[in-house]
């Protein structure tokens, strides 16, 4: 049997489709590259910004036609999309056999199989007090440098504009003892570097009555032979305790890299997006983690044309970008989600205006980006070897801050996952390039 995975968004939802592979994997389908030659097409999607509904239907505009060629072809949606619609993305697709819920991805092979005998759409999205799949645990293809451990589900934090809470759940944190163990599977296999992924990892084991917090969960990790780079993403500004800021100078394997989303610099428009931080108490989290590591190199995710957002509320985001001094942002113009509390403000931003933002943000960050990478020009960095160059011919690599390198080396001479130190000889756009330090 083969099964194809198309994957839309977050790196959860990445995480996730490799637990559906593994399920399936199990059961012996083999993961093939286009729909038309699956017995089983599933599609994981999301819906944290824009229109998630067109794409996924214009998707499904594509395979359903395919089931007058192969009548045995299952199709089935799950993540966020499927999470908010339920049967109705059924109702308006006739065709689509399957919709599963963001906590039901363990029950997908039984529902494919149920399909299969009975040839009626199915649909689960019901909400557990432990999101099923979870502890699924897929093994790494071989070869694998770096792996993603999913540690946490959900959010409760329902900051005005999102829509994770209502589609993910209320915040789970899987035993750090399930934990602890995948990752040391992953390291017996070959991994190097684990990527710790929730919607907000700072707030870890917090509402788990005996459960060790994200620090400690962190030294634990630190402990498993094998492991070198140890990385987590997402964190909630108000959530970074001076606890976990020490950790940065206490554990040799964890990066000094954080992702630590601003979403705006205007006090007004973090108030009205419940962030529960003002610009200023975020400023000060960045010089205590600067204090502890200075090279930390951080990156944000910025949301323009908040409803609401005037020019002096825009500049006061460009003014924070300056000062924090980021390796990258992730912007978005905002976009209203449905049943979330800013999608009923009454003061929306134009899209022309929202546009305009968006691109001089782009710009203004650019300049920073760049200047950031030239100033790393002549320093000797410990480059993780994570396999050939995009453009080929040389090897590619990451500094312990994430940034791209890449490098010439003979062929045959060294392999992913290895560690070299390497001088950084050039700054391009979006990367840098070196050569091996002898
Ligand atoms: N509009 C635009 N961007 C959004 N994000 C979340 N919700 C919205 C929305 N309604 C962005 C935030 C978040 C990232 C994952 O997506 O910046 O950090
Ligand atoms: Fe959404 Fe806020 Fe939770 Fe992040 S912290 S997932 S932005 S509600």
């Amino acid at each position: 049997m083969k099964i194809y995975l198309e994957t839309y968004g977050c790196q959860m939802n990445v995480g996730d489709s490799g637990k559906i592979l593994h399920l399936f994997r199990q059961q012996g389908y083999e993961p093939v590259a286009a729909a038309r030659d699956a017995d089983l097409v599933v599609i994981n999607t999301c819906s944290v910004r824009e229109k998630p509904e067109l794409k996924l239907f214009s998707a499904l505009g594509r395979y359903i036609p395919l089931k007058r060629r192969n009548p045995d072809l299952v199709i089935a949606v799950g993540g966020c999309v499927a999470q908010q619609w339920g049967e109705r993305l059924q109702e308006k697709s006739p065709g689509l056999d399957i919709v599963f819920g963001t906590h039901q991805l363990d029950r997908l092979p039984e529902m494919v199989t149920a399909v299969r005998r009975r040839r009626i759409p199915l649909s689960r999205t019901e909400f557990g007090p432990v999101p099923g799949g979870l502890e699924v645990m897929a093994r790494p293809e071989s070869g694998t440098v770096s792996a993603m451990v999913t540690i946490m589900q959900g959010c409760d934090n329902f900051c005005s504009y999102c829509i994770v809470p209502y589609v993910r759940g209320r915040e789970y944190s899987r035993p750090s003892r399930a934990i602890i163990e995948e990752i040391e599977m992953l390291a017996a296999a070959g991994v190097r570097e684990v990527m710790l992924l929730g919607q907000n990892v700072n707030s870890y084991g917090c509402k788990t009555p005996g459960e060790i917090g994200f620090a400690e969960l962190l030294r634990q990790v630190a402990g498993i032979d094998g492991i070198a780079r140890i990385r987590f993403t997402t964190s909630h500004p108000k959530d970074l305790t001076d606890e976990l800021i020490a950790v940065f100078g206490e554990l040799e394997k964890l990066c000094p890299a954080l992702h630590l989303p601003l979403q705006a610099g205007s006090d007004r428009v973090l108030e009205r997006m419940g962030r529960g931080y003002s610009a200023s108490a975020y400023l000060e989290k960045v010089e205590k983690l600067r204090r502890v590591v200075p090279d930390i190199a951080l990156t944000t995710d910025i949301i323009v044309g908040f409803p609401g957002e005037s020019e002096a509320d825009f500049a006061a985001t460009l003014k924070m970008l300056e000062q924090v001094r980021y390796d990258q942002i992730f912007s978005f113009k905002y976009s209203p989600r449905p049943g979330t509390r800013a999608a009923a403000f009454a003061d929306m931003v134009s899209e022309e205006e929202k546009k305009e933002r968006l691109a001089r943000c782009q710009a203004f960050q650019d300049e920073i980006s760049f200047a950031i990478l030239a100033e790393q020009v002549g320093r000797v960095s410990e480059v993780m070897v994570t396999g050939p160059s995009k453009r080929g011919g040389e090897w590619s690599g990451r500094t312990p801050e994430n940034r791209i390198v890449n490098f010439p080396v003979a062929a045959g001479e060294i392999g992913p996952g290895e560690l070299l130190r390497v001088k950084i000889t050039e700054a391009m756009k979006h990367s840098l390039r070196g050569e091996v330090a002898p």
